[in-house]
């Protein structure tokens, strides 16, 4: 019998990327639901929802991520990354259903000089960090058969992401003011949906990390350099800028310096782990 997937956040980057790579496995019904179709905010909504439909795993693709508008201007958007997030890991432990969602390294303080493994202490700094912790925590709390993948900056998939903003700020022959002191592992989100995907069919339980593989860390600028050379255009347009000098529309702290350990995943899927460079080159490609 076909395993029921129900897709939660489907219109989104990664919900999109999730569905399609879930349509390609033959053993697989794929129920994808949009905000329209289902809000996770919606608590009756979503018990009616799962009650009818009866999936043996929900993939949770909502969430509000843009950290900076989390900070000064949109707070009241970051229910969805916690009561939402509640929502279904109470209605998935009701039905014994296997719940997967996403979160992010913005639950770590970014002041580790080595990578972060799943069960350091976590330590927000920022609004949208606090979001994703207290996600973890109640889903935590409710369920003891669940997957939660933390990654990092992702690029693709459509919309306004760091990338196209890269190539349009320097295709316009503007300046672009980009931190050096930031360093992420940017990562395609066609590859952490695959990781998700493989991850899920697998029931892996518990928390794994899933970033493209940048060791230790790149900085925002050597990232925007590497696009800017593949897109073919002119890196002395970018700025290299302190952190503390960006400006994030008022003060926000960022954790300077939060990269996952992929150790864990790699374990079970080794050949899913490649290099930001080789991604990013096969994205631009
Ligand atoms: N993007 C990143 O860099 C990044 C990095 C690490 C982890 N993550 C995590 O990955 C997940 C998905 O990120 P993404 O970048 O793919 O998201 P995205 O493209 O920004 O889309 C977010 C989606 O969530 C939907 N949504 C918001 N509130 C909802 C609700 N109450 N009920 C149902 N759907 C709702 C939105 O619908 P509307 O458009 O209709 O509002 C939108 O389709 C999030 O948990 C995020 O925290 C993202």
């Amino acid at each position: 019998m076909a395993r029921k997937v129900m897709v939660t956040g489907a219109c989104s980057k990664l919900g999109r990327a999730v569905v399609q790579l879930l349509e390609m496995q033959a053993d697989t019904e794929v129920v994808a639901l949009g905000r329209d179709e289902l809000d996770i905010l919606d608590e009756v909504l979503v018990d009616s929802t799962v009650e009818r439909l009866q999936p043996a795993t929900i993939i949770n693709c909502a969430g509000f991520n843009d950290v900076e508008a989390a900070e000064h201007r949109l707070a009241t958007k970051l229910p969805v990354n916690t009561r939402g997030l509640c929502n279904l890991a109470r209605t998935a432990a009701k039905f014994r259903v296997y719940l997967c969602s996403f979160s992010s390294k913005y639950v770590f303080n970014g002041k580790n000089s080595e990578p972060y493994d799943e069960d350091d202490d976590k330590w927000p700094l920022n609004q949208y960090g606090n979001s994703k912790h207290a996600g973890e925590e109640m889903v935590n709390d409710q369920l003891d058969n669940y997957l939660i993948v933390r990654s990092d900056l992702l690029y693709g998939g459509g919309g306004d992401d760091w990338v196209s903003r890269i190539k349009e700020e320097l295709g316009a022959g503007r300046p672009l003011a980009v931190s050096n002191d930031f360093f992420i592992a940017p990562t395609y989100v066609g590859d952490l949906a695959a990781a998700m995907v493989a991850l899920s069919t697998e029931w892996a339980a518990g928390i794994y990390h899933y970033t493209n593989d940048a060791g230790n860390g790149v900085s925002c600028y050597e990232f925007a350099r590497a696009v800017a050379e593949q897109a073919g255009l002119d890196s002395s347009l970018l700025q290299a800028t302190p952190m503390t000098e960006v400006d994030f529309g008022g003060p926000l702290n960022l954790p300077e310096r939060a990269i996952l350990s992929l150790d864990r995943f790699k374990k079970m899927f080794p050949a899913l782990v490649r290099p930001w460079q080789e991604a990013l080159a096969s994205y631009m490609g």
